[in-house]
């Protein structure tokens, strides 16, 4: 385990070395992974550094604003690029396609923002179980492989590179970040797209996200699950009023897991997942159904794309 207090200003002074003149970008997310290393590179070289948060439209429910008020110290760029995403992500349904979308128009959006700033240096929040999956081929994740490749910048420096998560959340909580940040669930980079099997639409990225935000209310501070979400996985025939209705199916997830590696489906209790089911029917008139998947990982993925 890393010793946080050493950790710390080992850290900072080798931002210091990295990064001697010019400025420094960051894509800001507001997982823990990359908000530790805006931090930290914050307190290395100040007002050199602008952190950028680029909203997909892909996001949780007040996640954008929550981020404007969390890092409101810094030199904060917030691209509204809603639109781009969801037009790069029109007529997919493959899931890996999807991922592909999004990560480009990532890159395109953020390549951008970075030549408009003349940034002579990448931060990247990569762990060390980001380098191993992206090595051994088991998912694309946008910060490992994508950026550096396609940007020229002086050098890529990536402060918690030999962290593992449990590790960054011990030093988001010694660097004073927000609970909300220093313990956050993983959230995928391609965010609340691969929570909706197959084409992508504005109506069902605002339905998920509302169920999305139900779930949580429900479950995270009540039993601190791993992850816990809603994922639109299909429709399914339901009677509102007389009348029968081909509406959504809201699927509810939560897993305890260790690393994300394997997971179990958490035994929550009746009334708690009646609840859920109710605030989602009452809230979104559109959804059919709502069920709760027992499939531990593996056989299953936790996400369902
Ligand atoms: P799965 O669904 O493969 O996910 O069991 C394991 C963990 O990884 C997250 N995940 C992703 N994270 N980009 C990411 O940055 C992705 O494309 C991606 N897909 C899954 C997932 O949320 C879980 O924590």
């Amino acid at each position: 385990m890393v010793k946080v207090d050493k950790f710390i200003p080992k850290a900072i002074e080798k931002m210091q070395q990295q990064i001697t003149d010019g400025r420094a970008i960051i894509a800001l997310s507001g997982g823990v992974d990359s908000s530790v290393c805006a931090v930290l590179a914050h307190r290395a070289i100040g007002d050199r550094l602008t952190p950028i948060y680029i909203d997909t439209g892909l996001m949780r429910k007040g996640e954008t604003e929550r981020i404007k008020e969390i890092f409101c110290d810094m030199n904060l760029v917030v691209v509204d690029a809603k639109d781009r995403f969801l037009g790069a992500l029109k007529g997919i349904t493959d899931p890996e396609e999807k991922r592909k979308a999004v990560g480009e128009t990532f890159i395109r959006v953020f390549e951008t923002e970075a030549k408009t700033l003349k940034a002579d240096y990448l931060i990247q929040g990569t762990i060390y179980p980001d380098r191993i999956e992206s090595e051994g081929g088991i998912k694309s994740h946008h910060n490992v492989g994508g950026l550096p490749s396609v940007m020229d910048f002086k050098a890529i420096v990536e402060p918690v590179e030999d962290l593992y998560k449990d590790e960054v959340r011990e030093v988001a909580r010694a660097l004073g970040l927000p609970h909300e940040i220093s313990e956050r669930m993983p959230f995928p980079g391609p965010g609340l797209s691969v929570r909706i099997v197959g084409e992508v639409t504005e109506e069902l990225v605002n339905i998920v996200r509302e169920a999305n935000a139900i779930v949580e209310d429900e479950l995270v501070e009540a039993f601190h699950p791993w992850q816990t979400f809603a994922a639109i996985i299909g429709k399914g025939t339901g009677v509102k009023g007389d009348v029968r209705v081909h509406g959504w199916i809201v699927a509810v997830r939560a897993v305890g897991s260790r690393d994300g590696m394997t997971a179990e489906a958490l035994e929550l209790p009746w009334p708690v997942l009646n609840r859920i089911e109710s605030r989602i029917s009452a809230s979104l008139p559109t959804v059919a159904r709502v069920v709760y998947d027992l499939t531990p990982k593996p056989p299953a993925t936790i996400e369902f794309e």
